[in-house]
């Protein structure tokens, strides 16, 4: 009885963490380059008017193998040791929504659910019968509808949508840890020396027993 009043007082003092338990749609996000870029694609025309990714620079983009004139478009007349900007000033959107839209960098990092959880906020607009929009996961959310999930009733494009905020988390994935792959790599690389470094002392303990015995 007194662990339901703690999870009842808890759910109605935070209608955030009961919806975003029970909502969370789960996702296993892409790794290869081709999703990423067009996740990062979406990105640039849909997210970096409001949102920056502070930690990530153009040629982190390149270094993961993108296409170099994509990069070229993006970042304009910006070098290409510039990090991923925000193109709204912070006082025209203190105007806006009160607050300063959170840098992305490291989101999928900081919300529990991680990619899962950005995933299903993305898609979680909808419209309530009086024609407001209203979000399942952050119900009080003070973004708009950047996908235009709320707005689309057609199946097919929601797959659409679903497609696309797919790509979009794989790619603020790979934002939030872009050293990962190379970690992998080095990862074989050592297994492989240690396995050939073991063969080789076997062979020189064999030699040298084979003289002893
Ligand atoms: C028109 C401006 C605007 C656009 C465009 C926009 N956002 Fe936001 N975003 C915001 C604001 C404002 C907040 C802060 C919401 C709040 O705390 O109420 C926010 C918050 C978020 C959060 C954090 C939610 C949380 O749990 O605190 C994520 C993740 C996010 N945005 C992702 C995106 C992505 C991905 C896109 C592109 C598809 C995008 N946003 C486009 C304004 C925007």
């Amino acid at each position: 009885m007194r662990k339901f009043i703690v999870v009842w007082v808890l759910c109605s003092s935070t209608s955030l963490a009961c919806a975003t338990e029970a909502k969370l749609e789960n996702i296993r996000v892409d790794t290869n380059v081709a999703a990423v870029e067009r996740g990062a694609d979406t990105l640039m025309n849909s997210c970096r008017s409001c949102h920056s990714l502070k930690y990530i620079k153009y040629r982190d983009l390149v270094s993961f193998g993108m296409d170099k004139k994509k990069i070229d478009a993006w970042r304009g007349d910006q070098p290409l040791d510039a990090p991923l900007a925000s193109s709204m000033p912070d006082a025209a959107a203190m105007q806006s929504f009160g607050l300063i839209p959170p840098d992305l960098s490291l989101m999928t990092n900081a919300r529990e659910g991680g990619a899962s959880y950005v995933y299903s906020y993305l898609l979680g607009y909808y419209t309530t019968p009086e024609g407001m929009t209203g979000n399942h996961i952050f119900p009080d959310t003070k973004m708009p509808d950047a996908l235009g999930m709320s707005v689309t009733t057609e199946l097919a494009q929601q797959d659409e949508l679903r497609g696309k905020a797919r790509d979009l988390v794989s790619f603020l994935t790979w934002a939030a840890d872009p050293h990962q792959e190379e970690r992998n790599r080095l990862g074989y690389y050592v297994i492989g020396y240690l396995i050939f470094l073991t063969l080789l002392l076997y062979v020189v303990k064999r030699q040298i027993w084979s003289r002893l015995n």
